[in-house]
């Protein structure tokens, strides 16, 4: 058979939720093969068997590197690559003063372009194969994107991030215009390869209800596509959206009262959140986003990643790039860590990993497609080297099985760890060197 290929190496996937069911939901091999065929994992096994079956199959032997699903990131803006550690501020004054100025350029498509290009760039030398970003108020932002995601051939979701208030004049929809661009937009790429529309309002704030009310409209008119935005991230917004909206139970309530709260939810942040909103959060099976980094950078609070894991919250992981401080999955793994720590939760490393891959696509709804190494799946892989420096070498030789192994490079690992990253069959980046 023509274009099949076998991956030889440590391999990692999982058959099930490893919070739910502890880590024997993982399944390593520590020689394993991944063949793949017409851009998806064709079968899983012993190498020399599965070499043996399709002799023609070319043979990418990775020795003791380890063969995961790409990462899934669930909650990026990608035109903000460009602002990604900006100094000092709390969450409103950050976009004031950082954000919204940048989000102003993406009019321009010659602009849109060249960062949708370096951010999905960066993201893939990652490690990253799939990520579900907000672009600007600018539909030309979202065709530059989804045309980058393309040329690549990666699975990728995207929206224009809709505003008709509290937003500079020349970052304003209305709320018609927002129905309309978002409207022809997924008449253009809804469906198209593998590219999916997100209708995105930023988050309440930024909305007047009445735009609000368009957005829920046009959800029920595409019930198949998800909706995305901002959920309790910082207290002063909250305090805002209740000053905002005065009739709303809490901030969750806001979006419910729109018609925007549905099992094709997802919210970024989701940190501070009632007792009421995860009741009805859960009821309702929104997923939420973890985004550790930017809560930490932004200074915006401890998500409780073990409380509404163990409550059967849906939950994925994100970069938020450019609030979050980092394009790597590996470092946002380790921001988890951190910050699950802080609320005395020890999160296991299968759990991290199973949250940047199979956690974050099933939130986006994409958990038959990506996330995982399974027969069937499209083949979005990662090759990660577990000694990728002195001081991660060091301490992975100590480790007594896979997780001891992986750990040091989730804690301390980046770009450098990556040997290659494969899109949809074919090697689309390869270490330096
Ligand atoms: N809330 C509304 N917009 C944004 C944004 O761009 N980044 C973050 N982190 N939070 C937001
Ligand atoms: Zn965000």
């Amino acid at each position: 058979m023509q274009d099949t290929k076998l991956l030889i190496g440590q391999t990692l996937g999982f058959a099930g939720d490893p919070f739910a069911e502890g880590p024997g939901a993982a399944r390593h091999a520590a020689r394993g093969g991944v063949l793949v065929q017409g851009g998806r994992i064709a079968a899983l096994g012993d190498p020399a068997t599965l070499q043996a079956a399709h002799p023609n199959a070319v043979v990418h032997d990775y020795g003791e590197a380890l063969i995961s699903a790409g990462f899934v990131d669930a909650h990026i803006h990608f035109p903000q690559t460009g602002i990604i550690a900006s100094w000092g501020k709390r969450l409103i004054d950050w976009l004031n003063e950082y954000t919204f100025p940048e989000e102003a350029r993406f009019g321009d498509p010659a602009h849109a372009r060249a960062v949708a290009e370096t951010c999905l760039d960066l993201m893939l030398a990652h490690g990253t194969t799939t990520a579900c970003s907000f672009a600007t108020i600018h539909p030309e932002s979202v065709d530059a994107f989804f045309t980058a995601a393309q040329a690549r051939g990666m699975r990728a979701l995207a929206g224009k991030t809709c505003m008709d208030r509290n937003a500079p004049d020349d970052l304003r929809d209305t709320a018609q215009l927002a129905y309309d661009q978002s409207q022809a937009l997924i008449a253009r790429w809804q469906g198209v390869g593998r590219l999916g529309y997100v209708i995105t309002p930023r988050f309440a704030p930024t909305s007047t209800p009445a735009q609000l009310s368009a957005l829920g409209a046009l959800w029920a008119e595409h019930p198949d596509l998800l909706m995305q935005t901002h959920l309790s991230e910082q207290a002063e917004e909250i305090a805002w959206v209740q000053r905002l909206f005065p009739q709303a139970r809490d901030y969750l309530d806001v979006y419910e009262a729109h018609g925007l709260l549905g099992p094709g939810a997802v919210f970024g942040h989701a940190i501070h959140l009632t007792a009421r909103e995860r009741a009805r959060l859960r009821e309702v099976g929104a997923a939420l986003v973890h985004c550790p980094t930017s809560n930490a950078f932004i200074g915006s609070g401890l998500f409780d990643l073990a409380g509404l894991k163990g409550a059967g919250q849906r939950v994925g992981l994100a970069s938020d790039i450019g609030g979050g401080s980092s394009f790597s999955m590996l470092r946002t793994m380790a921001g988890a860590y951190e910050i699950a720590q802080l609320r005395g939760q020890a999160v296991h490393p299968a759990q991290l990993w199973w949250l940047a891959t199979a956690g974050s696509a099933s939130a986006l709804g994409l958990g038959g497609q990506v996330g995982n190494l399974a027969v069937g799946m499209e083949a979005d892989l990662v090759v990660i080297d577990l000694a990728s420096t002195p001081a991660i070498a060091q301490r992975a030789a100590r480790a007594r099985d896979i997780w001891e192994a992986l750990f040091p490079t989730i804690m301390m690992g980046d770009e450098r760890a990556i040997v290659a990253t494969w899109v949809a069959g074919r090697p689309v980046h390869r270490r330096a060197g």
